[in-house]
């Protein structure tokens, strides 16, 4: 039986209207008037197996929104509406662009909160007038929940697709509510644009999908505020591209109990989130993300002979030509049978936002089918989106991507 309520329109609210975003918004329009396919989105092209009767349709099974049911606003530093911010972003082909492009034009963004500290390489123009960070989190409830008011959602979710921030380990204003909101109100330095906006929506009462590799599920506070308000927060960092095939790799290479010295990862990237990554306090964010996703695959403590060696690199480089599709090179050194020493070279070609938007789209429909369904805090049974996959105290993280998809479909089957 699939959720009852799945009725009315969904809103969703994009913090960041970039090159993600866009695609997302392009994607969905585009699918909707059945000119493309939902490629890579399991909400979408996914089956579900039960216990008993013939496998369905995820979306049927578990009641998802319908894609008709869906609609998009949000904020942006630079951009004011997605047409012009799908156009920057440059990934959309100029035929898909044409034909998405009143849809585009429709969805417009609202300034946004910045702050120069955390986010240096962007040309902000478009800049909420408020100086305090209470009055910005203040005003950013009161404007999503006008969105969804004036577009007359049923429900709504908050998906977090700015820029990287630069990246500060937690500080004492994160540890709990009061700490936090006392924070806000001297203005904090180490409260973050992310953490507003992660705040506000939760303060609105809506879940919040964090995409990028900000310190937000992360903060003890904010996790605190979505158990209170009993709304599900999600994260973090979008496991698209580069990263997603090598826990494919990875776990297959482990799963044959083949020795891994080295892993070499580097790509090349010119969109406007490699500009925000060439600053190096903003690359931190993604080395911390991307760094850690073979250590439970390699398990060094189970097998130290295979892993106790083990070198990994991870490098990024903005190189405008390439503009968003992304080419990705990992060098892997690893050895067999009596230890002789093998070479895997892995060159993805890839389009860094087409990889992301299905996740996106799949990322809204779950929380909003987890609002529904009454959980609330961290979900956990989300991690296989994410690079940095949030988990519950206690509970063990799986970077796999065959473990990860596996406890998806565990938790959708219990609502089946
Ligand atoms: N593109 C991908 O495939 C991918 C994959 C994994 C993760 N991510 C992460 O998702 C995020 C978005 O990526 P993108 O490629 O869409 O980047 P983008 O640069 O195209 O878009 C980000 C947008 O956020 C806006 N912005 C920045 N700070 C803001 C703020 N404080 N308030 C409101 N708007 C703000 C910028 O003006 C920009 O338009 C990044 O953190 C990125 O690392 C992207």
């Amino acid at each position: 039986m699939g959720s009852p309520e799945n009725t009315g329109t969904l809103g969703i609210f994009t913090v960041g209207m970039g090159a993600v975003a866009t695609t997302l918004m392009a994607g969905v329009e585009l699918i909707r008037r059945g000119r493309r396919p939902a490629v890579g989105s399991y909400s979408q092209l996914g089956w579900l197996s039960g216990p008993e009767g013939p496998p369905r349709r995820v979306a049927e099974a578990v009641g998802l929104t319908p894609l008709r049911d869906l609609v998009f606003g949000g904020v942006d530093l630079i951009e004011s509406n997605a047409r012009e911010a799908a156009r920057t972003a440059g990934v959309l082909s100029a035929a898909d662009l044409a034909e998405a492009g009143d849809f585009l034009a429709s969805i417009t963004a609202g300034p946004g909160v910045h702050d120069s500290t955390y986010v240096r390489n962007l040309p902000a123009r478009r800049v909420r007038p408020e100086a305090g960070k209470l009055a910005q989190a203040e005003a950013m409830t009161r404007e999503i929940r006008d969105f969804f008011a004036s577009r007359g959602c049923a429900r709504g979710v908050v998906l977090l697709t700015l820029s990287t921030e630069a990246w500060r380990e937690p500080a004492p204003c994160h540890a709990t509510v009061a700490a936090f909101r006392a924070g806000l109100e001297r203005n904090d330095p180490e409260i973050s644009p992310s953490q507003i906006y992660a705040w506000a929506a939760i303060a609105a009462g809506y879940p919040v999908v964090n995409c990028t590799p900000n310190l937000v599920l992360e903060v003890p506070a904010i996790r605190a505020a979505a158990e209170a308000r009993g709304v599900p927060i999600a994260g973090s960092d979008l496991k698209s591209g580069q990263t997603m095939m090598k826990t494919v790799v990875a776990a297959g290479l482990a799963k044959r109990l083949f020795g891994v010295r080295g892993w070499f990862s580097t790509n090349i990237l010119g969109n406007r989130d490699g500009l925000v990554l060439d600053e190096p306090e903003n690359f931190r964010a993604k080395e911390v993300t991307k760094g850690g996703v073979l250590s439970d695959i390699f398990d060094a403590g189970a097998h130290p002979e295979l892993y106790g060696d083990l070198h990994h690199q991870v490098h990024i480089n903005y190189y405008p030509p390439k503009g968003d599709n992304k080419e990705a090179w990992d060098a892997i050194q690893l050895f067999g049978w009596l230890g002789y020493e093998m070479e895997l070279k892995i060159n993805f070609q890839c389009r860094d936002s087409i990889m992301a938007a299905p996740l996106v789209l799949d990322l809204a429909l779950f929380t909003d089918l987890a609002a529904r369904r009454g959980e609330r805090g961290v979900q956990s049974w989300l991690g296989g989106y994410f690079k940095n996959p949030a988990a519950l105290a206690g509970e063990k993280v799986s970077n796999d991507l065959h473990v990860q998809i596996g406890c998806l479909e565990e938790k959708l089957r219990g609502w089946r």
